[in-house]
């Protein structure tokens, strides 16, 4: 009986500490959604994962296989509601909740899947170089898609019912064409309340449930213009940038970016020397902007 008492005795730390290390290794890092943007897929996000589990092993990264390549083109509602049944069962599988890394066009499809999803548990939303207030301007993308388009005059098709049917145009944001913008853009009119619509209480709600939102960007993107749309900077009328707190919808907070703001929610990263189809792939970036908040 004694020799029982002092074997517990003897035991007990060494139970401690491997019940200690049982709980750091299994649950420690929230699961890690990836979402990729215009013409990518999950192959491209291999590097990512890499580093994921160099500095983080353990934690179950999950690409979301869907809308593929030129599939990326379809309208982001649908999109939308594609990833939704996608990521709902591994948010409800996750009790701390999920951590959400959301590529390009990819960070527009989260912010709307966010702000859609009442019983969402997304802890932080970090967007990598996206499109967050718009795109306009002339890239190889669009004269790929678009060949007898200019930025001037793409807005004659995309601000259409045909124009919406493709998932670029329904983040056009042509400064020059605010009405039509105002009156046609189906979607990102709608996610910024910029329309007014029935839920955007709801919507606004619904953001603001997430912890934290990392917004990375830079000068050297290439692609995504302005630039500074990453960060939720846009141009006026005159297309100067000015910065997302001059945007009217955060001084109106419609969406709830002035919340988030003053809540000391959002970071910004702004990197030089990343094009665009570098972010991913690019370990400073890696280093400096996400590996810290994969907790
Ligand atoms: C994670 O890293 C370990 C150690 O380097 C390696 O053995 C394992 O295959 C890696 N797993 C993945 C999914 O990359
Ligand atoms: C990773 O998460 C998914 C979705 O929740 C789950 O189906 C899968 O079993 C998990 N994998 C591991 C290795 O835990
Ligand atoms: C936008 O819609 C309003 C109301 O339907 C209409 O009066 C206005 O002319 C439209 N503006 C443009 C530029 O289409
Ligand atoms: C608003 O929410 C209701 C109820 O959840 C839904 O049926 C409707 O489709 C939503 N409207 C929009 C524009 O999302
Ligand atoms: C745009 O430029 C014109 C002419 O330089 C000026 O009158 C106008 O105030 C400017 N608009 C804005 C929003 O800065
Ligand atoms: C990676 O990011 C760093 C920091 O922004 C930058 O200086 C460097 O040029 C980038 N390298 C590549 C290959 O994108």
């Amino acid at each position: 009986m004694r020799q029982h008492q002092s074997c517990i005795r003897v035991l007990a730390p060494f139970c401690v500490l491997a019940i200690f290390l049982l709980l750091t290794l299994t649950a420690s890092y929230k699961p890690v959604v990836v979402i990729h943007g215009l013409f990518d897929s999950p192959s491209d996000f291999q590097l990512l994962l890499e580093f994921i589990n160099e500095t983080h092993p353990g934690t179950n990264v999950t690409v979301v296989d869907l809308f593929d390549r030129t599939e990326s083109l379809k309208p982001l509602w649908v999109q939308v509601e594609g990833f939704r049944q996608a990521i709902y069962p591994i948010m409800q599988n996750a009790v701390d909740g999920v951590h959400l890394i959301c590529y390009s066009q990819g960070g527009l499809i989260c912010r709307a899947l966010i702000a859609t999803t009442p019983d969402h548990n997304v802890d932080t939303f970090i967007s990598l170089s996206s499109p967050q207030m718009g795109q306009y301007g002339d890239t190889k993308y669009l004269k790929w898609l678009f060949p007898d388009h200019m930025k001037s005059n793409l807005y004659r098709l995309c601000y259409t019912h045909m124009g919406q049917d493709l998932s670029i145009c329904n983040y056009w944001n042509d400064p020059h064409h605010r009405d039509l913008y105002l009156n046609n853009s189906n979607f990102l009119a709608l996610l910024n309340d910029e329309r007014l619509h029935p839920n955007a209480s709801a919507w606004k709600r619904n953001l603001l449930r997430i912890r934290k939102l990392v917004l990375i960007g830079g000068p050297d993107d290439g692609v995504i213009m302005p630039w500074e749309s990453s960060l939720f900077a846009f141009y006026d009328d005159n297309e100067t940038v000015r910065d997302m707190t001059s945007q009217p919808v955060y001084l109106l907070d419609t969406f709830g970016l002035k919340t988030l703001h003053a809540r000391d929610d959002i970071v910004f990263y702004t990197m030089p020397g990343v094009s665009h189809t570098n972010w991913h792939s690019n370990r400073t970036v890696y280093d400096t902007c996400i590996a810290k908040w994969l907790t």
